[in-house]
């Protein structure tokens, strides 16, 4: 179970308080969507879960299986199952795509990974999130288009096989049939991996209408000011946030 209690964080060396006691617990096999309004925290939690060094923690903890991780470093944290698919994803010149993940599975597993079995697996995937496998030998979202971004995201995922999957606005950029794609790419992961869970962060029910939540949550102001299902994501399409921001 991924725990997060009472959660405060600010930006390291400033003023700036962006969550504020904050709590949410996600189960096995659980999916959570989070909708808010921009500019109310919702990166800034996924960044503070993956222990991005801009954030402080003020109080609060984050558990991973009953085990605290807010002192574990990003990598660490991944290694115990975390995995972000970021709003922006970073592109990093030098480092082809293949390259990236080959060197990210390397470090998670105890023996080095076959270069044949990996080839053969990640080109396996790539047809499945249908992405050219040109893109393994390009540097890392260099020059990818804002949809072929979010899609080498769920490509790492994919490959990666985590545990506990924040995925923040993965459905922005995505045109109608690659959000299909993406989200049977997801639903087909959950399948096969009953103990992963999900959290969603989205502006659009859209994509809850294909990947079901269990919860939906509306973060506002840096917390969770409301707590429902799929109803309440339709009622915010509906009315907006005017009511949560007081
Ligand atoms: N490193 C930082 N330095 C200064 N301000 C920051 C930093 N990181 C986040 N903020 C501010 O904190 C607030 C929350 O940002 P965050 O990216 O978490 O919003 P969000 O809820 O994900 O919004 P959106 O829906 O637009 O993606 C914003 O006002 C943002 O400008
Ligand atoms: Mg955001």
């Amino acid at each position: 179970m991924l725990e997060i209690k009472n959660l405060s964080a600010k930006v390291v060396d400033s003023n700036i308080n962006i969550l504020n006691k904050l709590s949410l617990n996600i189960k096995e096999g659980e999916v959570h969507a989070i909708m808010g309004p921009n500019g109310t925290g919702k990166s800034t939690l996924s960044k503070v879960i993956m222990g991005h060094y801009s954030y402080e923690v003020t109080s609060g903890d984050i558990l991973l299986d009953k085990e605290s991780i807010k002192s574990l470093d990003t990598s660490e944290r991944a290694k115990k199952g975390l995995f972000l698919c970021m709003q922006d994803p970073t592109v990093i010149e030098g480092v082809s795509n293949s390259e990236f993940i080959r060197t990210a599975l390397n470090e998670r597993s105890l023996e080095k990974v076959n270069l044949y079995t990996f080839i053969k697996e990640i080109e396996k995937s790539m047809e499945e999130v249908s992405l050219d496998n040109s893109m393994l030998h390009r540097s890392l979202n260099s020059g990818f288009s804002g949809g072929e971004k979010k899609k080498n995201e769920i490509l790492q995922l994919k490959c990666l096989k985590p545990k506990y999957i924040i995925l923040d606005e993965i459905d922005s950029g995505l045109d109608v049939d690659s959000l299909k794609v993406v989200c049977k790419n997801i639903n087909n992961y959950l399948k096969d991996n009953k103990e992963a869970s999900v959290l969603i962060i989205t502006h659009y029910p859209r994509i809850l209408e294909y990947i079901k939540p269990d919860y939906v949550h509306i973060l506002s102001e840096g917390t969770i000011k409301d707590t429902g299902d799929m109803s309440l994501a339709k009622k915010i399409e509906k009315d907006g946030y005017g009511g949560y921001n007081e």
